[in-house]
């Protein structure tokens, strides 16, 4: 069977992008329609209430657009998809989970994960990577400020720069890591400060990882789409400008649209 219907992806503002040019790259045949809630970021200072009920009507807006599934392109929304919205007829995906599966998959023995405040406050990715492996050994940083920086979208390079070299400072003092996990979409949006910053660091942006789930959920319910010409459509409850900037920080694809909401 072929299923036209769009591939739905969320998160708290522009992060996700770092997801959907993934999914163009790798899927390029899947329509998408993505929504930021630009408005509420950053999600990661919030309680746990209040990100349930904002992310819930953002599966909802995607489920009334039609899609097939929701792409969690967020981590801190991520952290509570099995506790709030199992109760979906529609497959939704975690990137912590597929995260969590190439720290197994690679072997690795230690990792670290800079994410925001509330992602490691959760200890989502302890419990997940933990679950596959219980003797990998992971080394949390939380930070409060750097994805409404990078979401605000007029950020200068020296602010990037220093929130950058506080988080290292502080993760590396913590441990002698090799692996680090950028546990927010929005910090791959400036993965090139962190690699300046630690050039050793071997830094995983678990997109790609979750955007391959994505290909093999696909198949496993037969829900693969072959548009010639796939659409990708951006909704925001902030501002289109953001996103006109970020599609070219990420030297993306144009999207057909960008909506304010
Ligand atoms: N992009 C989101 C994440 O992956 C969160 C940013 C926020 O705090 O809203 O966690």
């Amino acid at each position: 069977m072929v299923d036209h219907r769009p591939i739905g992806v969320l998160d708290s503002g522009v992060g996700g992008l770092t997801v959907a040019r993934e999914l163009r790259n790798y899927l390029p045949n899947e329509s998408i329609i993505y929504i930021g809630d630009n408005k509420n970021v950053p999600y990661g200072n919030r309680t746990e209430e209040e990100i349930a009920e904002l992310a819930r009507s953002m599966i909802d807006f995607l489920i009334q657009k039609d899609v097939k599934l929701v792409v969690v392109a967020c981590n801190t929304v991520s952290t509570i998809i099995d506790k709030y919205f199992s109760d979906y007829d529609i497959p939704i995906v975690n990137i912590i989970k597929t995260a969590a599966d190439y720290v197994v998959r690679n072997q690795l023995k230690e990792v670290g994960v800079i994410a925001t405040k509330f992602t490691i406050a959760t200890g989502a990715y302890d419990k997940l990577i933990k679950e596959r492996d219980s003797s990998i050994n992971i080394i949390s940083e939380g930070s409060a400020n750097l994805a409404s920086l990078i979401d605000g979208a007029n950020f200068t390079d020296q602010e990037v720069e220093s929130l950058v070299d506080l988080h290292m400072t502080n993760i590396l003092a913590k441990g002698d890591l090799k692996n680090i996990i950028l546990g927010c979409t929005h910090y791959p949006i400036v993965a090139d400060k962190f690699k300046e910053r630690s050039p050793e660091i071997n830094f995983i942006d678990p997109a790609y990882e979750e955007v391959m789930y994505v290909d093999r959920l696909l198949t496993e319910y037969d829900l693969r789409g072959y548009n010639e010409k796939s659409t990708f459509i951006i909704y925001t409850s902030g501002k289109k400008a953001a996103y006109r900037k970020m599609i070219d920080l990420l030297a993306m694809k144009e999207p057909d649209k960008i909506v304010e909401i």
